[in-house]
């Protein structure tokens, strides 16, 4: 069931002192294709989804924060002005958003809220990053006069990730929950932060996810490994290519080049990046041509790329993949940063049905475990609901 602003309003009133203040929403994402390309400064192409936080705020007339998380059940208060904050990671997160605010000269002062959210935890749809542009684009209304550009409201959230989670995440997903726009998709140029809306109505295809139920969690997986890896090999190539500055500028030549000089590791991780800035743009390309098959093909080379190149897949994703293949969907890869999550798949409509039934019948002979499907509908990005 999707989750109500009542849901929330009902817990804010029941949990404070009765009155009630403002509601913001921000929205999970889904993203067609560029992964761990956005801190090499790449190109991705991300959507908001309809699954979002609902989070409710209202001023408390002092320097304490008053959190209260609806699904988990768990109540914390910090004070704006303590430089360690709590120890819950849900609470951090709303923490080093009002830290980050008020290093931008925003004057937070002490709020009582609760919040709740329906993006899946671990499933690779950005349910972190909705928390925090919720919070941001809030702060930034009730003590910012939005004066903070929506940009900047993103690198809120990523700094938030960097400094008080551990997470060394790129842009796209703080991206996608702060500009999202229903019915578009976006192309970020994640190095000058340009980006345009691509309307999306691919007629005669669904997208959907299947989440595995393997949940990813970024802080203290590989994910801060993969970065620095491709971290180490720009910086050998730019020893011999002063141009580059980072694998978006990279070729196969310059990698091949450097061969000798970085690991194997390393240099598969960056084959992977490099290819995968190409398919980006192929993507673009085949989309303005309304050519979904080719849209597909990449989807499924993406796959591949991050299950033998970049290896962040798991054994449940490549099944997922597999399946996805033999029921004949058009494109299928894993979403966002691996380890678990969901697949992305473009199915035609006449395969859809038979596509989720083998999914339902066959994953949970192998795995003893339920999958979930769930139907991309391309929603809009944060905003104040009342
Ligand atoms: C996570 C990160 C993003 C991005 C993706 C992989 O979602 O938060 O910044 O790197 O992984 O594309």
């Amino acid at each position: 069931m999707k989750l109500t602003i009542d849901d929330v309003r009902s817990r804010f009133i029941e949990h404070f002192d009765g009155s009630t203040g403002s509601v913001y929403t921000a929205p999970g994402r889904i993203n067609l294709i560029g992964e761990h390309t956005d801190y090499n400064d790449g190109f991705v192409f991300p959507g908001a989804v309809q699954q979002c936080i609902i989070a409710e705020l209202k001023q408390n007339g002092t320097r304490t924060v008053r959190a209260y998380s609806i699904d988990l059940k768990d109540y914390t208060e910090f004070c704006l002005d303590d430089e360690k904050g709590p120890n819950a990671t849900w609470a951090r997160y709303i923490f080093g958003v009002c830290r980050e605010m008020m290093a931008l000269g925003v004057p937070v002062q002490g709020f009582n809220t609760a919040f709740a959210g329906d993006v899946p935890l671990g499933a690779g749809m950005s349910s972190s990053a909705a928390l925090e542009s919720a919070f941001a684009f809030a702060l930034n209304d009730i003590w910012g006069g939005n004066k903070i550009e929506k940009m900047e409201l993103a690198r809120v959230g990523q700094r938030t990730e960097h400094k008080y989670v551990g997470c060394n995440c790129g842009i796209m997903d703080q991206f996608a929950s702060v500009h999202g726009k229903a019915g578009s998709l976006m192309r970020l140029d994640c190095r000058s932060g340009e980006f345009s809306y691509f309307p999306w109505n691919p007629k005669g295809y669904k997208l959907v996810l299947i989440n595995s139920c393997v949940k990813h969690e970024l802080v203290g997986s590989p994910y801060n490994d993969r970065r620095k890896s491709c971290e180490n090999v720009a910086a050998v190539i730019n020893k011999h290519f002063p141009e580059v500055k980072s694998l978006r500028d990279a070729s196969y030549e310059q990698l091949d080049a450097v061969r000798a000089e970085v690991s194997e590791e390393d240099a598969k991780r960056a084959h992977y990046v490099i290819g995968e800035r190409e398919r980006v743009l192929g993507v673009c390309k085949a989309l303005e041509a309304g050519d979904y098959e080719t849209v597909g093909k990449l989807m499924y080379e993406t796959h591949h790329g991050l299950s033998e190149e970049y290896e962040v897949s798991c054994e449940e994703l490549d099944y997922l993949n597999d399946l996805a293949k033999e029921a004949g969907v058009t494109g299928s890869r894993i979403m966002g940063g691996g380890f678990g999550g969901c697949t992305i798949n473009l199915v035609s409509e006449e395969l859809y049905d038979n596509f989720i039934k083998t999914v339902y019948q066959n994953y949970p002979q192998k795995f003893g475990k339920k999958p979930i499907v769930i139907d991309v509908v391309i929603g809009d990005g944060a905003r104040k609901l009342i």
